[in-house]
């Protein structure tokens, strides 16, 4: 199959018409979309991301009537976060409305839904008689796609079509909120931090990010988000003497330390977490294609998106075994 990369919505609309699927650029990371009433084409999202079916799909919608049309109850603080954050990087977890078929939520009774903040998806889905299910379009296991041309790199001769729409403003995927009573739970940490979630919602969040990421026991699934050298994250100043005798591809944030590397990059020269949220994925790509031994990676501070950027470094590191 010969895979177009264009910014043409209306080419974009006949090859998911005809249950096949497209790459969509959102503000958080390209995904992989298809029409999410059909099973077909949920069924060929799987099989091109070599998905495992008991790990469900996010539905993207172009409005918040299309969430109430998926879903049967929303709760309060979901309408209060929606009308701060929407469109934008944060995906709800609401019981689903029987529209939506269980391939896309693998069973289970709540849907995970979203609009995404991009002019060109959203110019997309407003034409569509339904919704897109998209998971990040890269290959299962691999670091998330950014720009049109990672997807390429990625899955070439396995869909008809990319939507370009240049590299993504946040570069990191949406937090996933869910709703449990009284309580709103951060199920993954991602484009929208806690502290503007709380700010919001005028409490505490609880965090429970294990299930959403690893749905059987960790170990189970291969690393999340991994390049192919492995990659070390932690302190730089106690990881590089580790790896004297190694050719280094190197990721800062802000301050430099000094040495003899294979390669360096900068995530933040002005140590701001968002620039690097922005920069991460394209980053360890660089690294990755730089011919290093091994990837050592700052990680950051504990605020903003530096929670999120950690997390996906952590599920990146090299696991032995
Ligand atoms: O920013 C994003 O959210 C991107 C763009 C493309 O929208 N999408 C994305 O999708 O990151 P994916 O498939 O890579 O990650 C979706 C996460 C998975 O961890 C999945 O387990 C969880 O959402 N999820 C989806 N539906 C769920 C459900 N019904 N219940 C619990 N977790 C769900
Ligand atoms: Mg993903």
């Amino acid at each position: 199959m010969e895979t177009i990369l264009n910014s043409n919505v209306d080419e974009a609309i006949k090859w998911l018409n005809s249950n096949e699927l497209v790459a969509i650029p959102t503000e958080t990371v390209y995904g992989l979309a298809g029409n999410a009433l059909k099973e077909e084409a949920v069924l060929k999202i799987f099989k091109a991301k070599s998905r495992p079916y008991f790990n469900p799909l996010i539905l993207h919608v172009d409005r918040w009537e299309s969430v109430m049309h998926y879903t049967r109850f929303i709760p309060e603080a979901a309408n209060l976060l929606a009308k701060e954050f929407c469109p934008g990087p944060i995906t709800f977890l609401l019981p689903k409305s029987n529209l939506v078929p269980d391939l896309v939520t693998a069973g289970h009774d709540k849907v995970a839904i979203r609009i995404p903040a991009h002019p060109l998806t959203l110019q997309l889905l407003r034409k569509l008689s339904y919704p897109l299910a998209a998971p990040s379009a890269n290959r299962f296991g691999y670091v998330s796609p950014t720009n049109a041309g990672h997807v390429l790199d990625g899955l070439r001769g396995l869909i008809p079509y990319i939507l370009d729409g240049g590299p993504c403003l946040v570069g990191l995927e949406s937090t996933i909120v869910d709703f449990e009573e009284e309580d709103v739970i951060v199920r993954r940490n991602g484009g929208i931090s806690m502290e503007r979630i709380e700010a919001i919602i005028g409490k505490k969040v609880m965090v429970k990010t294990e299930d959403a990421e690893h749905p059987v026991a960790p170990g189970m699934l291969k690393s999340h988000y991994a390049t192919n050298t492995p990659l070390y994250a932690g302190d730089l100043e106690k990881l590089f003497p580790q790896f004297q005798e190694k050719e280094i591809a190197l990721i800062e944030f802000g301050t430099k330390i000094s040495g003899d590397f294979k390669c360096r990059f900068n995530l933040s020269q002005a140590g701001d977490t968002d620039e690097a949220a922005r920069n991460l994925f394209s980053t360890m790509r660089k690294a990755d294609a730089c011919g290093a031994d091994v990837i050592l990676c700052t990680t950051l501070p504990e605020t903003g998106l530096g929670i999120a950027i950690n997390d996906r470094l952590k599920r990146a590191s090299f696991q032995e075994g």
